[in-house]
């Protein structure tokens, strides 16, 4: 599958023309700055001071399998994906030809009222590749959007409105995932007068028992909640793997007390942690399933899966469905959808995730976490990563900052790296992570 990329195209080097960011970048931020609301662009201000990169991010002009070209011609190494999106590489040629082919066929369908077929056809695809018996979907335009479709799901199935969520989960920002991301208290706390108080908070992998304790009731409320929701993996959170046996024991509780169990899988899920989905990794199999970011690859899109009696919760439609989007079921992104499925099957998204761990693991030893394609380096200091990113950013290769305190650089690249930009990144980030620790970082 890699024979799709080439030294000059996806499989390159960076390679850098001007400083970073250059000029041409610069003055886009500059107009961007004058139009988008300022807490989007805030990432120019605290460029320069925490990243040493200049004031400005830069401008992304094109990609291509692990590259990204700025609008200044520079050429650079992705090591996120695009926050783990471009999974099967960004641009991947089958992707794009799907799209062309279907953006001339049928741009735009309608939504619930009347389907089009690779609606229909992503919708066979999904129920074929998820766990257990999730054979139903809701299809969305984005991961919040599925969580909050999963969340409605696992309220008419269980017939009660509490849900019990996790903190350093991130499961979006619209205002019902909101409620249930725990991710940040800055995130949150503009808008906590407005968000829904039906959701509690637990460590992420506290002992089960205090999850007992709290759905037992009746003094803690606990008895109202009906609903589970957890990413089988922290991601944003900081990559963070659960204690063994935890994800068994959310199983059992719910089982145990009619709770509907949701698995956030739209950063873990399509092979991105070594398995299929993140849960695989236990053999657990949740009631719903949340997908998303790297489904389309490249296109927006989520999807909610679950159980046929899980679903029948919604009842028969009768006249105007009381869940719809207007773009719901896109056609072109379910074609691109369609196509991105394929080529993870093709390359063996899981496999190629464990070789990637496999070297992470080789070169960076005990500071690395996480599974498969989803890892995190661990810093000494909280911070760190994203003077990191900075540094790296300068040498041509693209990091993000995790984890709760930003003490862990994430990683979590296209799938399509070759073993050449492997060993420059890895290089990279050795010296960047020294000159950090040398200036007492
Ligand atoms: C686990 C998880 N859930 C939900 C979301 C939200 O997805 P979106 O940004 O597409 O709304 C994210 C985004 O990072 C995520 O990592």
């Amino acid at each position: 599958m890699n024979a799709v990329w080439s030294e000059s195209n996806g499989h390159a080097l960076p390679s850098l023309v001007t400083a970073i960011p250059g000029p041409k970048s610069q003055a886009a931020v500059d107009v961007l700055a004058r139009h988008e609301s300022p807490g989007i662009t805030a990432r120019r201000a605290r460029q320069g001071e925490a990243r040493g990169v200049g004031k400005d991010p830069i401008v992304w002009d094109r990609a291509a399998g692990a590259n990204v070209w700025d609008v200044d011609g520079n050429r650079f190494v992705d090591l996120t994906a695009g926050f783990g999106v471009a999974m099967v590489g960004h641009a991947h040629p089958r992707v794009v030809e799907a799209v062309r082919e279907q953006s001339g066929r049928l741009l735009h369908g309608m939504g619930d009222v009347f389907p089009n077929g690779p609606r229909i056809a992503l919708m066979e695809r999904l129920a074929a590749l998820a766990p257990g018996e999730l054979s139903q979907c809701i299809l969305t335009g984005g991961g919040a959007e599925a969580v909050e479709a999963a969340l409605k799901t696992a309220a008419l199935a269980s017939g009660k409105p509490g849900v019990l969520a996790f903190w350093g989960s991130y499961h979006g920002l619209s205002y019902g995932a909101l409620a249930a991301t725990a991710y940040k208290g800055d995130f949150r706390a503009p808008f906590y007068g407005q968000l829904g108080h039906h959701v509690r908070h637990l460590p992420y992998g506290c002992d089960p028992a205090l999850i007992e304790g709290l759905l037992a009731g009746p003094a803690s409320g606990g008895e109202m909640i009906g609903t589970i929701l957890v990413e089988p993996m922290l991601g944003r959170g900081g990559q963070v793997v659960p204690p063994p046996g935890w994800l068994a024991a959310l199983r059992r509780i719910a089982d145990e007390r009619g709770v509907v169990l949701i698995f956030d899988e739209i950063y873990t899920g399509l092979g991105r942690t070594g398995a299929w989905w993140c849960g695989d990794h236990d053999a657990v199999v949740p009631d719903v399933l949340c997908t998303g970011k790297a489904l389309a690859g490249g296109m927006p899109i989520g999807a909610a899966l679950a159980r046929p009696d899980v679903m029948a919760a919604w009842g028969q439609s009768v006249g105007e469905a009381i869940h719809t989007a207007t773009f719901l079921g896109h056609p072109v992104v379910a074609a691109a959808a369609l196509a991105t499925l394929e080529v993870m099957q093709a390359m063996d998204a899981p496999a190629a995730a464990r070789a990637f761990e496999a070297a992470t693991r080789a070169r960076f030893g005990d500071r690395v976490r996480g599974r498969g394609a989803m890892l995190g380096i661990t810093l000494p200091s909280p911070g760190a990563a994203a003077r990191i990113m900075g540094r790296a950013l300068k040498r041509g290769v693209i990091t993000l900052p995790g984890g709760v305190y930003g003490d862990i650089i994430g990683l979590t690249p296209p799938l399509a790296l070759s073993e050449a930009q492997i060993t420059y990144a890895f290089d990279v980030l050795a010296d960047a992570i020294a000159e950090e620790e040398a200036a007492g970082g």
